[in-house]
């Protein structure tokens, strides 16, 4: 059965190339994003059936922030990701996006008959072996640009999937629980490599986690998502590297779980 859409997608170019693109829509297009905007969300409500499960939401990210979502399982996170990643359509309300965004997801979703290298560049029209190599050497598996995805760690396709939305030099890059599937030590490595590349990149993140301690260590500000709109955000205000020792860290930690409604001295899982 065909949803009644309202909405209005823009796209942007950073500033300097100055181009608005305005995909289909109801409605007029928005004006000019702000230049120290990646994400404006206004008004996004999506349902499933009877079930609202993004409500009215509005979120605004700033160019080069690194904002992590939290929330409980089913609550809408991955939802939203997917909008932004233009992966949806079906949505009321209005988003600015930049036009260079990508999406890493748990899952790396490599092809498996394609060698490493060949899936970054894949469907890039200007990829080639050198921008993969490049790509690869950052996330440190340049040595498996010539293999078959199989041979691959858990932690080592994990990267190439980062690579692969590096190399796209996104203005936004949309992570949707990346690391949630690499055990304990590999998932701290991974963690580091991801603040290392943003802050070597600038691009603004959204990072979709369960993991409170890492919304914490990564991130500039992190959202809690509750009964489809953000239920509460939290500035982390704190210098890098971060040290999950830190009572600060520790504080903050112990808020955004009662905000999840998780006792302390859990995991800090969600
Ligand atoms: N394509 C879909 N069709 C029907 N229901 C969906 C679909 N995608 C997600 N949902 C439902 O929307 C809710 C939010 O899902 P999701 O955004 O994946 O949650 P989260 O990522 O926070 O765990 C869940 O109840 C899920 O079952
Ligand atoms: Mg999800």
């Amino acid at each position: 059965m065909a949803t009644l859409v309202q909405r209005n997608v823009s796209t942007f170019e950073p500033p300097g190339d100055g181009a608005t693109v305005s995909r289909p829509s109801q409605t007029a297009p928005s004006p000019a994003p702000a230049a120290d905007r990646a994400v404006k969300v206004r008004g996004l409500t999506r349902r499933f059936g009877d079930r609202e499960v993004l409500r009215d939401l509005d979120v605004d990210i700033a160019a080069g922030e690194f904002v992590a979502l939290l929330g409980a399982s089913g609550c809408g996170k991955s939802t939203l990701l997917r909008i932004l990643a233009d992966l949806d359509r079906e949505f009321v309300g209005d988003i600015e996006v930049p036009v260079r965004r990508a999406v890493a997801f748990q899952a790396p979703r490599l092809l498996p008959w394609k060698t490493v290298w060949r899936n970054v560049v894949l469907g890039l029209s200007d990829g080639n072996r050198a921008r993969a190599e490049e790509a690869l050497e950052e996330v440190g598996i340049g040595h498996r640009a010539d293999q078959w995805p199989k041979v691959l760690s858990g932690g080592e396709a994990q990267r190439a999937s980062l690579a692969r939305a590096l190399v796209r030099e996104p203005d936004l890059l949309l992570l949707d629980e990346p690391f949630a599937a690499l055990d304990a030590l590999t998932r701290i490595k991974a963690q580091e490599l991801v603040g290392e590349l943003w802050q070597r990149h600038g691009c603004a993140i959204l990072l979709v986690t369960h993991d409170v301690e890492e919304a914490v260590l990564l991130s500039d500000r992190v959202l809690v998502m509750k009964d489809g709109v953000i239920a509460h955000e939290e500035v982390i205000d704190l210098p890098r590297p971060r040290d999950v020792a830190d009572p600060a860290v520790a504080r903050i930690r112990g808020n955004l779980l009662d905000w999840l409604g998780v006792r302390h001295g859990t995991q800090g899982n969600v």
